[in-house]
C-alpha cells in the first residue's frame, strides 16, 4: 500500500472536517455506541473515503465520526476490518496510518475478546498490557512502505503511563478493570479448547480476532497506544455452551455504558 493512497484518504477526510484530530479511536464488536456520544459531529461511511476498505460484519456499522470527546479533537471509528474477512495485512492497518496521517497523538483500540484467565468473567473489562500474535502473519509483511523503521521494536507497544491513565480512572469510578496479555487468531472460526489450554500456558489472558495488527503499525509509526478488550465470553473449554457471535455482541452492548464512562473520562485525561 502507498503513501499516497494514505495521503488521499487523509486530504479525503480533512476536506470534510476541519480541525486535527488528537485521539484515534477504534471501536470493536458491539462497542460502538461511544461513536454516538461525539459531540458536533462530521460522520464519513468508510465507503466515500478513497482506498479505505469496509467490514461486512455485523456489529461494524463502517463509519467514521470526526468532532470532540473528553474535551479532545477526536476521530472516532465505528467499526474494523478483519483478516478473515479476506483482508491482507496492509489493507487491516491502513486506516491506522490514514488517522496517523490526520496528525493523531494516541490511539485508542477496543474489542471484545473470550476469556482465557480462569478468573475474567463475561462482561469484565481489561486493559491490554502487551500481545501475542498467533493470527498467521506480520501487517508489515512486504516491500517498505515507509511508514517506519523496517524492523519496528515491539518492547512497549501499550505503554505503561497510558495503562495508569487506565487504571486510575477505573478506580475513580468505582469500574472492575482488568489487565492482561492478547492474544490475535485470524478466526473465523472460534478456537479449541486444547488451543485454549495451551494460549494459557503461553501466558495470554484474553484472545480476540483483531486489533494487533493496527498495533504493531502504530508502533511502527511511534504512535503509543491504548487498548481496552471487553471480555465477553470464556474462551472455549471455560464454558458450558457452545461460542456465538450473538454472545459476543449481547454482552458487549449490555456493557457498553460502563465502557462509554471508562473511555471517556480516559480521553479527558489523556495529556
Ligand atoms: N475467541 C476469539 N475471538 C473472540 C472471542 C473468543 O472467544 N470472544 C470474542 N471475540
Amino acid at each position: 500500500m502507498k503513501a499516497q493512497q494514505v495521503k488521499e484518504a487523509a486530504d479525503f477526510i480533512r476536506q470534510r472536517a476541519l480541525g486535527e484530530p488528537a485521539v484515534g479511536i477504534v471501536l470493536g464488536s458491539g462497542l460502538g455506541a461511544l461513536a454516538e456520544t461525539v459531540e458536533n459531529p462530521v460522520r464519513i461511511p468508510y465507503a466515500e473515503i478513497p482506498h479505505f476498505p469496509v467490514s461486512s460484519v455485523a456489529g461494524h456499522a463502517g463509519v467514521m465520526h470526526l468532532g470532540r470527546l473528553g474535551g479532545q479533537a477526536v476521530a472516532v471509528m465505528q467499526g474494523r476490518i478483519h483478516h478473515y474477512e479476506g483482508f491482507s495485512g496492509n489493507e487491516l492497518v491502513f486506516p491506522v496510518r490514514v488517522l496517523h496521517e490526520l496528525g493523531i497523538g494516541y490511539l485508542v483500540l477496543s474489542n471484545s475478546a473470550g476469556g482465557i484467565n480462569p478468573a475474567f468473567e463475561p462482561g469484565d473489562l481489561m486493559v491490554v498490557t502487551d500481545h501475542i500474535n498467533f493470527m498467521g502473519f506480520n501487517p508489515l509483511l512486504g516491500v517498505d512502505s515507509g511508514f517506519g523503521p523496517r524492523f519496528p521494536d515491539l518492547s512497549a507497544v501499550y505503554p505503561a503511563e497510558l495503562r495508569r491513565i487506565a487504571r486510575a480512572t477505573a478506580d475513580r469510578q468505582g469500574v472492575s478493570l482488568r489487565e492482561g496479555v492478547y492474544l490475535a487468531v485470524s478466526g473465523p472460526s472460534y478456537e479449541t479448547p486444547a488451543e485454549i489450554r495451551l494460549f494459557r500456558q503461553w501466558g495470554a489472558d484474553a484472545v480476540g480476532m483483531s486489533t494487533v495488527p493496527e498495533a504493531i503499525a502504530a508502533a511502527q509509526l511511534g504512535l503509543p497506544v491504548l487498548c481496552i478488550s471487553c471480555i465477553t465470553n470464556k474462551a472455549a473449554g471455560l464454558q458450558e455452551q457452545p461460542l456465538s457471535h450473538q454472545e459476543v455482541l449481547d454482552i458487549s452492548t449490555a456493557v457498553s455504558q460502563n465502557f462509554i464512562q471508562l473511555l471517556l473520562e480516559i480521553v479527558e485525561c489523556l495529556p
